[in-house]
């Protein structure tokens, strides 16, 4: 059984130079390896932003831009990522679907950005929270660049908190570095007892194998 001092541990190995390796080395394979079940929590999550308030939308730690399509077409998107190989394929998927409510693809430090305060109305982060070097310092940015009464928005994996899966997690973490995310990441570690409850958190279907949290900020 996982304890809270366990579940607010990060694991240790992905700074932000191992991210960029490892997504260096995952990019071209990306969309076919994470594209397919994944998806489900990308298109509830995007589905999610779309029925909020407000145009201005930060995606961080865009990727691949595997959900940009999904964003309604009178949502103003920035994509930002700290992955340059990533990023490039992004900002084809841009210019291949056409995507006009992109308004920019940029290669940012999701932990440490450059925005003024207040400058979104929305930020989700999309599997991304399992593999910043600080799920904390990310946390406390997009809460900077979310408007006073904005949303915030994750969807991840979250690790179990007892049984087989919470083996195999533990297990897995300490390859946190080549996998290029932490297996034992978990929303319990991540938000503090007076955010998870306040947030609405929910399983995404088909499989519950994935979470989706939201904020208010
Ligand atoms: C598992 S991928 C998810 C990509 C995309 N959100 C998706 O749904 O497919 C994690 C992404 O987070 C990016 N990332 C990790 N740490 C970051 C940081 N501190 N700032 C910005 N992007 C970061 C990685 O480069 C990678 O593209």
């Amino acid at each position: 059984m996982i304890d809270a001092a366990q579940s607010r541990r990060p694991s240790t190995g992905l700074d932000a130079d191992a991210v960029r390796v490892a997504y260096r080395r995952w990019a071209g394979v990306y969309d076919v390896v994470f594209g397919g079940i994944s998806g489900w929590g990308r298109r509830r999550a995007a589905a999610e932003v779309n029925r909020l308030p407000g145009a201005r939308v930060l995606e961080v730690g865009v990727g691949t831009g595997l959900a940009l399509p999904y964003y309604a077409p009178e949502k103003r998107i920035t994509g930002i990522d700290l992955s340059a190989d990533m990023l490039r394929l992004a900002r084809t998927r841009v210019q291949t679907e056409g995507l006009t409510n992109v308004e920019a693809v940029l290669e940012m430090d999701a932990e440490q950005t450059s925005f003024a305060d207040a400058s979104f109305d929305i930020a989700v982060a999309m599997f991304v929270a399992s593999v910043v070097p600080n799920p904390h310092r990310l946390l406390a940015e997009m809460r900077r660049v979310v408007r006073p009464g904005g949303k915030i928005l994750f969807v991840n994996h979250s690790a179990a908190e007892q049984g087989p899966r919470w083996w195999v997690e533990r297990a897995m973490a300490p390859a946190s570095q080549a996998l290029g995310w932490h297996p034992d990441f978990s929303f319990k570690g991540l938000l503090d007892p007076k955010d998870y409850a306040a947030a609405q958190i929910a399983p995404v279907p088909p499989f519950g194998f994935f979470t989706l949290v939201r904020l208010s900020n």
